[in-house]
C-alpha cells in the first residue's frame, strides 16, 4: 500500500511540511509505505492547453510529468496533496501538477479506459492559511475534489488549519498530531485488511502486469496486489498496453521494478509466478502457485489476446479462493 504526498510549499520546514511529514508518519506507523513528492522542486510546466491529451491520452509536454508523477500516481492507493493557501488556492507550482492531471483526466473520461487501482484509491487535503475567514479553503477544496476525480480517487475529506502564518505555527497548533492520527487511521482502515498478493514474472513487463491489472480491477477492495520481476524491462510491452486498452484498462504510466521493491511494503500471503522459471525471494508462510503460462513477447497480437484471456480466467478463479 503506497500513500503519497504531494508537498506544495515552497518554504523548507514550514507549515505544510511538518503537517505532511506528521501524516506520513503516522501512515507508515499502520505499514504503509510512503513516498513524499517536494512539488516545488519538479519544475512542472503549466498546462499549455494542447488538448493532444484529450484525443491521444498523452501530453505532449514529456520531460516533467512522464519519467515520476504520473507513475507514481498510478502506484498510489492514497494521494495526500499538501499546500498553504495562497490567494485562496494551492500554490502555483501545485497547481501546475493538478492541471497536468488532465491527461489522467482524458484518459478516464475521453479514452474511456480504467486505471486498475480506481477501486480503492483514496484522496486527501491538507492545507493552512494565516487568516480566519469562513471561506478560506472554499477555493481549495473544489480544486482537492476535481484533481481527486481525474486521478480515479474517492474524496475521503481534508484537514484544514486556520491562522497558521510563520514557521512552526503548525507544530504548535494544540490538536495536531491527534487530529492526524485520527484521520489517518480512519483512512487507511480499509486498506489493512486486505490480503497481500505478489504476481511476478522474470522482465515485469507483460504477464504479471496483466495478472495485477484484472486481480486490482476485479478484487482491489480484497487484495493489496504488488508486481514485480526478478530482472525488470525498462518499459512494459507496448503490445499489452494495447490488449488491455481493448478491454478497457489503462496501464500507461506504469514501469516494472524488482521483486524485491515490489515487497518493500510488507510480505505477500500469496505469490503468483507466470511460468518463466524466476527466483523469487524465500517468503515464509507464502503460498507459492505457479501458472506456466507462455511468453507472449515477440509473438503477433492475437497471441497476446490468448495469453490475455488465460490470464483473467486465472485471476477470477484466483480470487475465488482468497
Ligand atoms: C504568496 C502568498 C499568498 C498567500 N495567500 C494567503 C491567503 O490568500 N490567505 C491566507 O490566509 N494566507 C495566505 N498566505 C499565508 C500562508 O498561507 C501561510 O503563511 C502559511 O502558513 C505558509 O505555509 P508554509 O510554511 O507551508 O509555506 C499567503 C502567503 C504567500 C507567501
Amino acid at each position: 500500500m503506497l500513500v503519497l504526498g504531494l508537498q506544495g510549499s515552497p518554504r523548507k520546514k514550514g507549515n505544510t511540511e511538518f503537517l505532511l511529514e506528521l501524516f506520513m508518519a503516522e501512515a507508515a506507523k499502520l505499514g504503509a509505505q510512503t513516498h513524499i513528492t517536494d512539488v516545488c522542486k519538479k519544475h512542472i510546466e503549466p498546462c499549455k492547453e494542447f488538448t493532444t491529451c484529450e484525443k491521444k491520452g498523452f501530453c505532449p509536454i514529456k520531460d516533467d510529468m512522464d519519467p515520476e508523477i504520473y507513475p507514481l500516481l498510478r502506484r498510489a492507493d492514497v494521494v495526500v496533496p499538501a499546500s498553504p493557501v495562497f490567494f485562496y488556492n494551492v500554490t502555483a507550482q501545485l497547481k501546475a501538477l493538478i492541471d497536468r492531471s488532465q491527461t489522467l483526466w482524458a484518459r478516464k473520461y475521453r479514452l474511456n479506459l480504467i486505471d486498475p487501482r480506481r477501486k480503492m484509491r483514496r484522496g486527501f487535503m491538507l492545507s493552512q492559511g494565516a487568516t480566519k475567514g469562513k471561506n478560506l479553503f472554499v477555493g481549495i477544496d473544489l480544486t482537492a475534489k476535481y484533481f481527486f476525480d481525474a486521478v480515479g480517487a474517492k474524496d475521503e475529506g481534508s484537514l484544514y488549519y486556520w491562522q497558521i502564518e510563520h514557521r512552526g505555527d503548525m507544530e504548535k497548533h494544540p490538536t495536531v498530531r491527534e487530529d492526524v492520527k485520527a484521520a489517518v487511521a480512519k483512512l487507511l482502515a480499509p486498506f489493512l485488511g486486505r490480503k497481500k498478493v505478489l504476481f511476478a514474472c522474470r522482465e515485469n513487463a507483460c504477464r504479471s502486469q496483466m495478472a495485477g491489472a484484472f486481480a486490482q480491477v476485479l478484487a482491489g477492495d480484497r487484495l493489496d496486489v504488488t508486481i514485480g520481476g526478478s530482472e525488470p524491462a525498462a518499459q512494459v510491452n507496448p503490445l499489452m498496453k494495447t490488449v488491455m486498452a481493448e478491454k478497457g484498462i489503462d496501464m500507461e504510466f506504469i514501469i516494472p521494478q524488482s521483486i524485491e521493491k515490489a515487497i518493500e511494503g510488507g510480505n505477500p500471503e500469496y505469490i503468483i509466478t507466470m511460468g518463466c522459471g524466476e527466483a523469487c525471494p524465500f517468503v515464509p508462510g507464502a503460498q507459492k502457485a505457479d501458472w506456466a503460462l507462455p511468453d507472449p513477447a515477440g509473438k503477433d497480437i492475437d497471441f497476446m489476446r490468448k495469453v490475455r484471456d488465460e490470464i483473467e480466467e486465472k485471476v477470477k478463479a484466483f480470487i475465488q479462493t482468497v
